[in-house]
């Protein structure tokens, strides 16, 4: 692992504020996750193979679905371990299309990709039955990585942040036009921005300006606004651009439904598993997981025990975590937190 270094953005250079790069929050994006051939390292590989062999003991899975192809880490590893299971894999950024192209081709006959969103899988042609379901979910290095897709402030560009760019609003329009329940809820819920009310002002006053359509005049208008803070010296607009990018892309609506969806494609006895980066992605997941399994989805949950009905095994109640080795390795691997059950 290369070592942690400092770096700062032009506008604020000159011994002003000095960053660790090594932050796993993503809206800088974080290089230092890149694998030593590039693109995406895979979080919690071994912890979710061996979540997703606990469904079927005997050599596997025979057939599995990952919902979230990105760089096909999870896949290739799905498909190397569990020799006789045929993948189909999902995602929604077109720039995925051709890596799964190139998996397929290594394992002929095996791998079936769906250019789609998974927020519409009650709706896909997939057939039930699986054996194993996965979701890694949030942005990959790639997006990070390429500039033009305006996910990080390492590089100039049009504020876009659509995971899929086909279709929806960019983050410059989302910042013009959204409601302000909308620009709250991104501001100081995904955001979890403690100065939100600071960066909710800027924002309305610089609609119209030009301010909010790229990514460094952005990032420059929330350092402004909401200054360095914290005890960890992240960029300032680290949170925001990661609160902005959740509500562009509807991430916890869009996960909201598709995690019953991929309940119901399991075969009795397969494994859903899901790697989240956000503390209230993981409350959905909790959440879900815990109501099919028949336990009180929270402490606030007072329905009578009676009305529960149990139709999956949690494989445990804490999240699993990555070791401190991964952490080490992976900045990224900080946050993410891996929940599975079987379903009965
Ligand atoms: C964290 S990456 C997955 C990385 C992958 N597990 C690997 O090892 O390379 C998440 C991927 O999910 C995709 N994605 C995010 N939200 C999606 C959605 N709603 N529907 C389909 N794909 C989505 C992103 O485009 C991204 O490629």
């Amino acid at each position: 692992m290369p070592p942690a270094f400092a770096f700062a953005l032009p506008f604020l250079t000159g011994g002003v504020t000095l960053f660790r790069r090594d932050d796993p929050a993503e809206g800088v994006g974080a290089p230092d996750d890149l694998g030593a051939a590039g693109g995406h390292v895979p979080v919690l590989l071994e912890e979710t193979l061996a979540a997703l062999a606990e469904g079927a003991p005997l050599g596997g899975p025979a057939k599995a679905l990952d919902c979230t192809f990105g760089g096909g880490g999870h896949s290739r590893a799905i498909l190397e371990r569990f020799p006789a299971c045929a993948l189909t894999a999902i995602d929604t950024d077109p720039d995925a299309a051709p890596r799964a192209e190139a998996l397929a081709a290594e394992f002929p006959g095996r791998v079936t990709f769906i250019d789609a969103n998974f927020g519409s899988l009650a709706k896909l042609p997939l057939g039930t039955g699986f054996g194993a379901i996965l979701f890694d979910l949030g942005v990959s290095s790639f997006h990070f990585d390429k500039g033009e897709r305006g996910f990080s402030f390492r590089s100039d560009a049009p504020l876009d942040m659509r995971m899929n760019p086909r279709e929806g609003m960019s983050a410059a329009e989302f910042l013009e036009k959204a409601s302000d329940e909308d620009l709250v809820k991104a501001l100081r819920d995904y955001a979890e921005e403690p100065r939100w009310k600071a960066a909710h002002r800027a924002i309305l006053a610089a609609r119209g300006t030009g301010r909010l359509s790229r990514t460094l005049s952005f990032a420059e208008l929330v350092a402004e606004a909401v200054g360095t803070h914290g005890p960890r010296r992240i960029h300032p607009a680290t949170r925001i651009f990661q609160g902005v990018r959740i509500a562009v892309n509807r991430e916890m609506e869009v996960l909201e439904a598709a995690l019953p969806a991929a309940f119901d494609l399991l075969a009795p006895g397969g494994v859903l598993a899901v790697i989240s980066f956000h503390s209230l992605e993981d409350r959905i997941v909790k959440r879900f997981m815990r109501r099919l399994a028949g336990m009180p989805e929270d402490r606030f949950d007072n329905s009578p025990q009676q009305s529960r009905v149990k139709r999956a095994e949690l494989h445990q109640t804490k999240p699993v975590t990555a070791s401190p080795e991964e952490e080490e390795r992976n900045p990224r691997a900080r946050s993410a937190k891996l929940r599975a059950l079987t379903r009965l």
